[in-house]
């Protein structure tokens, strides 16, 4: 079986603005396909405004291509049908409906009325899938509202997956989470990046060790640093200004 085509993500000189205050000030990155890359930064540096900026929710310059396409200047809409899909920082799944009607809606929105119909009374292939996937294959029939918040961050992925997102960002998708569900959900992340390319805003520097494959720090909108763990945990500009270390030398 193939799987979707790998694309990376590419984002020159990207800026947004808020009433003349600069919250994303020249950004450029390059996330390879298939990477797992993880944004990371001191609260207010600009993470989330650039998820928002690479998913149309916020106006920006700059370009932003994912494959061969330009994503910037697309609406929300036609960028989540080039396959970007996000999560955000609190979960929003329908509480009501069963785990399966979740997937299935998300799944909807690239299907034609007619596969619909045909399918109606089963599960599709692409659901069932996702289920295993995201280990929630034997809660298909309960309720989301009754799930744990791990569970949900997690159907969450689902449906970006049933929706063809070939590039996952993911805002601090383990907030809240227990050890077990942050090792699930790293575990997660791996499986999900062997025929996608995802990107984690993630504060928790233990699970930023154990699943990032590459780090980009951004501070003050842009970006301080960039690397693999161990570059940016060594850079004194991160020790500096994440970790709140002062390595300036002894006078
Ligand atoms: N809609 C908005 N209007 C005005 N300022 C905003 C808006 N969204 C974010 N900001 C500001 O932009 C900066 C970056 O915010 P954000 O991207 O949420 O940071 P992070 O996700 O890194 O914590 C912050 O100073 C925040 O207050
Ligand atoms: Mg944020």
């Amino acid at each position: 079986m193939t799987g979707p085509q790998l694309d990376g993500l590419c984002v020159r000189d990207l800026r947004v603005t808020f009433d003349g205050f600069t919250a994303v000030d020249g950004v450029d990155l390059d996330v390879p396909p298939g990477d797992i890359r993880f944004l990371i930064g001191p609260n207010g540096a600009g993470k989330t405004t650039v998820v928002d900026a690479v998913t149309g929710l916020v106006r920006a310059t700059g370009s932003v291509r994912f494959g061969d396409r330009e994503l910037l200047g697309r609406d929300v809409h036609r960028i989540a049908r080039l396959g970007i899909g996000r999560t955000f920082q609190t979960a929003s799944v329908f509480e009501e409906l069963t785990v399966v009607q979740n997937l299935d809606i998300a799944a909807g929105a690239t299907r034609s009325w007619w596969t619909l119909a045909r399918r109606r009374n089963r599960i599709p292939d692409e659901v069932a899938a996702a289920l295993e996937t995201i280990g929630l294959a034997d809660r298909g029939d309960q309720p989301a509202g009754a799930l744990a918040h791990g569970q949900k961050q997690w159907l969450e992925i689902g449906m970006l997956l049933v929706s063809d997102a070939r590039l996952l960002l993911l805002d601090e998708p383990v907030a809240g989470m227990s050890h077990e569900e942050r090792d699930a959900t790293g575990a997660l992340l791996e499986t999900v990046s062997r025929d996608r390319t995802v990107v984690v805003i993630e504060h928790d520097m233990d699970f930023l060790r154990r699943f990032a494959r590459s780090v980009t720090v951004l501070h003050a909108g842009k970006v301080l640093s960039e690397g693999t763990v161990a570059q940016v945990q060594a850079d004194p500009r991160v020790q500096e200004v994440y970790l709140g270390v002062d390595t300036a030398p002894e006078a």
